[in-house]
């Protein structure tokens, strides 16, 4: 009866990793949903490029300096995670071709959040210390989401 499954504990030192994973899948949505309405990938990329500099890369560079040392650099999974922020990077700076650039941003950053949350940060919450939660909670500045109401495509 219903749904029983219950959600992903995050503990509360990593919430807000977590809050910001949501804006991100939600501009997957944003990307999609202006894809079906036909928006041009100009103008697309404008808000991408507005998005990855106010809160995709300062989220990178946090998860890389307070969560990923956790496991370290060594590990399969942060060397995934690394490579992905990497490429995701070079796809948000990309200038030409843009269709296919934007189609893989999409795809790929669903992805690698969805990773994020099932798999690494699941590990991450178990290995680190209590001093380490600590620490990630302290620095960890997070960013209040204040849309860009410049260009909302998606509407
Ligand atoms: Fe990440
Ligand atoms: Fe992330």
């Amino acid at each position: 009866m219903g749904n029983t499954r219950k959600p992903l504990k995050r503990h509360k030192s990593i919430q807000p990793f977590s809050r910001e994973h949501h804006q991100g899948l939600l501009l997957c949505w944003k990307i999609r949903k202006g894809i079906q309405n036909g928006v041009s990938y100009k103008k697309i990329k404008k808000y991408n490029d507005w998005f990855f500099e106010n809160h995709l890369k300062p989220h990178f560079d946090d998860e890389e300096k307070y969560m990923f040392p956790v496991l370290g650099d060594n590990h399969e999974m942060i060397k995934k995670a690394l490579s992905e922020h990497r490429r995701l990077t070079r796809l948000f700076g990309e200038t030409t071709s843009l269709e296919k650039t934007i189609n893989h941003i999409e795809e790929e950053l669903d992805r690698h959040i969805r990773f994020e949350e099932r798999e690494l940060f699941m590990l991450i919450q178990e290995k680190a210390t209590p001093e380490e939660l600590k620490k990630i909670d302290e620095f960890h500045q997070e960013l209040d989401f204040i849309e860009n109401t410049k260009d909302k495509y998606w509407e």
